[in-house]
């Protein structure tokens, strides 16, 4: 197994893709904190964690609170006395609508970049110092494709999801030399709740995905979370040994110029 015996944090688990890669992991031998906004959530999938023969805590917190950060870490070390792997995975744009230069509002950039940056800030610096003391540790941030080839305008949502990618390189200089990596993952468009908030599942939804798909993703149809958890699953893990400060687009092929890619753009919504 490839993470046999390992400890993992991942954000965001209780739902999407932060569920699949608690599962992945755990199939492979890992044991799991389920994070979440949310506790019934988080304790189904640490259920699931355990059906598969591992151990697992869901903890509640909300990951732009540095309080509730702490005190998620203090918990997971007591549990399970180390954290060998980060997945900052939880993110989003719940709650907020539109984000171009005519609908955007500083309320809800504090709001996007509390949850989508600095969350990924503030768990990183709670969980380090454990990894610098066993000289180990893989952190695998969750980006987005609009934050290098938007294709509608997320100004806040965007931006932050850049900015996950200027705190992994910079975590992947820094930290090198203690043996801790840092990599990224950017996604394309998946299918999760995630979408709910923008478009409930449905038939327009499923004539959104398809036409997104034929005109912007060569692979043809749009990812799973399981299709985010495989590459998830190789910078957790030895496999990936030799890698640091790595960007992984995992979005089928999507182009990253957006210059053809009008298509969202022309719907307007945010995402991908
Ligand atoms: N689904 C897509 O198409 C897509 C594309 C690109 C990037 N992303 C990003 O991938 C990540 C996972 O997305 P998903 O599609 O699985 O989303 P999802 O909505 O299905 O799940 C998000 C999870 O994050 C948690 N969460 C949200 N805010 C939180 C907070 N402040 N503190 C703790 N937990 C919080 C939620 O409780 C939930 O468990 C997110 O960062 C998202 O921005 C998604």
């Amino acid at each position: 197994m490839l993470l046999e015996n390992r400890v993992a944090i991942v954000t965001g688990g209780a739902k999407g893709m932060g569920r699949g890669i608690a599962l992945m992991f755990a199939q492979e031998g890992c044991d799991v904190v389920v994070n979440a906004l949310h506790i019934e959530g988080a304790e189904k999938v640490a259920e699931e964690v355990r059906a598969l023969g591992r151990r697992a805590l869901a903890i509640k917190a909300d990951i732009s609170s540095s309080a509730e950060v702490n005190d998620m870490v203090d918990r997971t070390i007591k549990e399970f006395g180390k954290i060998d792997i980060l997945v900052n995975n939880a993110g989003g744009v719940t709650g907020v609508t539109g984000g171009d230069t005519e609908t955007a509002t500083e309320e809800d950039w504090d709001k996007i970049i509390n949850i989508n940056l600095k969350g990924a800030f503030l768990v990183c610096m709670a969980v380090i110092p454990h990894m610098k003391k066993q000289r180990y540790g893989k952190i695998i941030n969750v980006s987005s494709m609009g934050a290098v080839s938007p294709s509608v305008s997320v100004l806040h949502y965007h931006s932050a999801k850049a900015g996950v990618l200027g705190l992994t390189l910079n975590l992947a200089f820094e930290l090198a030399p203690l043996g801790i990596y840092a990599n990224a993952i950017v996604p394309g468009p998946i299918e999760t709740p995630f979408w709910d908030s923008l478009q409930p599942p449905g038939p327009e939804r499923d004539a959104f995905f398809k036409a997104l798909t034929k005109k912007e993703i060569p692979l043809g149809r749009v990812g799973t979370p399981e299709d985010i958890a495989g590459p998830a699953l190789f910078l957790a893990s030895g496999l990936s040994d030799y890698v640091t400060g790595q960007i992984i687009y995992v979005a089928g092929g999507q182009p990253l110029s957006s210059h053809d890619a009008t298509f969202l753009s022309s719907g307007g919504r945010p995402g991908g």
